[in-house]
């Protein structure tokens, strides 16, 4: 058996060609077994990019703006993430899957190598969040400083290199946001931005609301929009993560809910780490229509 301290701080183990976090990676036929059902709905992002708000969200526009239905379970439970098994910690994702009512939503960081092929078989509806590049090498280096499952991070600099290798837990940012963007061609996909999110939560609502088949009226727009605020989740403790155990996620490190905004990577980047990292942007996007905005 191994247990909570055998996987702490562990390097990266690959799995078919990805980094992942060394305590997903154990027995990753679990993974490839996986049936969903054709009423899953998937939502797909590469870490750090607004997964919680777009999980609440989610949850909110299914229940109707029903607050108190959304205050049924923590984020964890109520989305359970796919690859997520720790020792220690009540239930795998698979387990609390297996548990779930549908229509349940599944969360995942896999890039679409990883994903089980059931998905695409079941034609399952996804959603993909995708947020700026530089605010999520910030937000993923302060999410390595407190969550014990990952390498530790090292410096900031020594991290930034890191990611911009793509030797990060599921790989290459670049990789993960163009693939799922090129997907979206052959499957029902949502794709999202974090910042139009930020800027306009009201439209994306909608959005997510039209691909759900769902018809929320102004006075429940509003509410979701109230409910998901970066300040209300930050203080609700069923979405701002502090019911995981301490020797995972170290909140006094950084909190989860650490900033929710647009443009933080100004305070971290060094004018050579940004020049570095927009000539690395430009070789690495030079063939996709995708376009991200990284200030406002
Ligand atoms: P920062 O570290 O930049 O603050 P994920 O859920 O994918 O792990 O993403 C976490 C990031 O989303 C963190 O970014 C977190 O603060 C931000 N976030 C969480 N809830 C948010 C919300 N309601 N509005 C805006 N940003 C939010």
């Amino acid at each position: 058996m191994i247990s909570q301290n055998d996987v702490m701080r562990k390097n990266l183990k690959m799995v078919h060609g990805y980094p992942m976090v060394y305590a997903f990676a154990h027995n990753w036929e679990r993974i490839e077994r996986f049936r969903s059902r054709p009423d899953d709905i998937v939502i797909a992002t590469y870490p750090k990019s607004g997964t919680t708000w777009i999980s609440e969200i989610l949850d909110m526009v299914l229940n109707g703006g029903d607050v108190e239905k959304c205050k049924r379970a923590v984020i964890t439970a109520k989305v359970a993430m796919l690859e997520m098994a720790v020792p220690g910690i009540r239930m795998s994702g698979l387990e609390q899957l297996e548990k779930n009512p549908s229509p349940r939503i599944v969360k995942t960081h896999l890039p679409i190598d990883l994903l089980p092929k059931t998905f695409w078989e079941n034609n399952c509806k996804m959603i993909y969040l995708a947020r700026n590049a530089k605010d999520v090498a910030v937000s993923y280096y302060h999410f390595a400083l407190m969550n014990n499952l990952q390498p530790f991070p090292g410096t900031w600099e020594e991290y930034l290199e890191k990611f911009m290798a793509g030797n990060v837990s599921y790989g290459s940012w670049f990789n993960h946001v163009k693939s799922w963007w090129n997907k979206k061609e052959e499957h029902p996909i949502l794709f999202l931005y974090y910042e139009d999110m930020k800027e306009n939560p009201k439209e994306e609502i909608k959005k997510v609301a039209r691909f759900l088949e769902k018809d929320l009226n102004d006075e429940i727009l509003d509410r979701i929009i109230h409910h998901t605020s970066f300040e209300a989740m930050k203080d609700n403790p069923l979405l701002n993560y502090t019911h995981l155990p301490n020797a995972v996620l170290d909140h006094s490190k950084s909190p989860f809910m650490r900033k929710g905004i647009i443009g933080d990577w100004k305070n971290y980047f060094t004018v050579a780490q940004n020049e570095k990292f927009d000539a690395l942007y430009k070789k690495e996007m030079s063939g996709t229509t995708l376009r991200f905005c990284t200030e406002i």
